[in-house]
């Protein structure tokens, strides 16, 4: 098995659970949140920058790599490992959901997805067993099953539909898996906002026995409440002796409130995306450093941030490296916002080694203030 779960301890006011997730590329505690480098880079971040801010696995995308450079390439140069250089852990997902928003012309059948490359038009096809030779190729250690993400909202009959199709791909897609000693493949539970879909694809999934489980087909646009209540609703139906990822889901409350249900690791391109039109998370909430009422402020990003964009540079150098689309001014509110998430983990996972994670999200939200997208 390339990929083990060490349940530590639950904290008794909420219930979050403080983990180790062992892979062939280190040891990571959980929860954890993972950088999205969805074409085989964080956008703006070296590799040595990833690890100072202390990022221990990092996600890409089938879809993109499999369209440019091509798997292939990516397998001669050592798999995504040696072609970035990064030494610690990759999860790779597995097409199932860009295929969808990116590409154009896309037709589903049981066989797999049928596509035109938003790139340069040419039809292509994914299916479970392409999407599992190309992430084989890859060699992630970790990789998703091709699933299908629902939209919202979306009728029952056709998520129904979708879920059973998902449940049907999941078995191709651990028949097709060549490496299981190298690479972990999770399953991933459908079912949209509808309870008893999602416990009809947790039974399907836990049944085949994957390593890990995600729970997909969520912050697809739904309030965050039913986001909850969702979840809530699902983690209990899987194993507790399993990693469970929440798939899309980086702003700071929803990580607070996703560690809370029971998840152990989220992705989201948000902090990353956001930084790229000079949004920052702070420790006090959203701050747009585009803002003129930073012109003259010479403090940092966040009072309360120890990383190298805040201990060296002010908002208004940074605002104005923003505003004159200087590079150098997004690679700065990158690092910080990833410094921010993978911080807040930290401090997650601190709270609920002492039990107080309920105590911590309170005053978390006191100060950054409720819902983010
Ligand atoms: N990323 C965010 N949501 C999803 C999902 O439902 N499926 C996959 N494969 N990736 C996602
Ligand atoms: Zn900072």
């Amino acid at each position: 098995m390339a990929v083990r779960y060490e349940l530590i301890k639950t904290c008794k006011q909420t219930g979050a659970r403080l983990g180790k997730l062992h892979t062939p590329h280190g040891t990571i505690d959980t929860p954890v949140f993972m950088p999205v480098g969805t074409q085989a880079t964080v956008k703006t971040m070296s590799p040595e920058e990833l690890k100072a801010i202390g990022a221990g696995i990092i996600l890409s995308n089938t879809y993109h790599l499999f369209l440019r450079p091509g798997h292939e390439i990516v397998r001669e140069a050592g798999g995504l490992h040696g072609f970035m250089n990064w030494d610690r852990a990759v999860l790779t997902d597995s097409g199932g959901f860009q295929v969808f928003s990116l590409s154009n012309l896309r037709k589903i059948t049981e066989e797999g997805v049928s596509f035109r490359s938003h790139l340069n038009g040419e039809k292509l096809f994914i299916g479970p067993e392409e999407a599992t030779q190309i992430q084989n190729a890859l060699g992630a250690d970790i990789f998703m099953a091709f699933d299908e993400c629902a939209p919202y909202p979306a009728e029952y009959d056709y998520v129904k539909q979708s879920m059973e199709r998902t449940s049907r791909w999941a078995e191709r897609c651990l028949k097709a898996h060549a490496r299981p000693n190298e690479q972990a493949l999770f399953g991933i539970v459908q079912g949209g906002m509808y309870k008893d879909l999602r416990e009809q694809s947790a039974k399907d999934l836990v049944s085949m026995d994957f390593p890990g489980y995600a729970i997909g087909g969520l912050s697809v646009g739904e309030p965050f409440p039913l986001m909850y209540e969702i979840l809530e609703h699902t983690v209990p139906l899987l194993p507790t002796g399993k990693p469970r990822y929440l798939m899309g889901v980086g702003s700071p409350d929803a990580l607070i409130e996703g560690a809370m249900r029971g998840i152990d690791m989220f992705d989201c391109v948000l902090p990353t995306r956001i930084a790229r039109n000079g949004t920052c998370m702070t420790s006090q909430g959203r701050l747009v450093i585009r803002n003129a009422k930073y012109a003259r402020d010479f403090g940092p990003l966040d009072p309360h941030c120890e990383c190298y964009t805040c201990k060296n540079y002010t908002r208004a150098y940074i605002r104005h490296l923003v505003k004159a689309e200087e590079t150098f001014g997004i690679r700065l509110t990158t690092y910080h916002n990833l410094h921010f998430l993978v911080n807040l983990m930290k401090e997650v996972r601190q709270a609920i080694a002492e039990d107080r994670l309920g105590d911590f999200r309170d005053q978390f939200f006191a100060q950054y203030g409720l819902s983010e997208d």
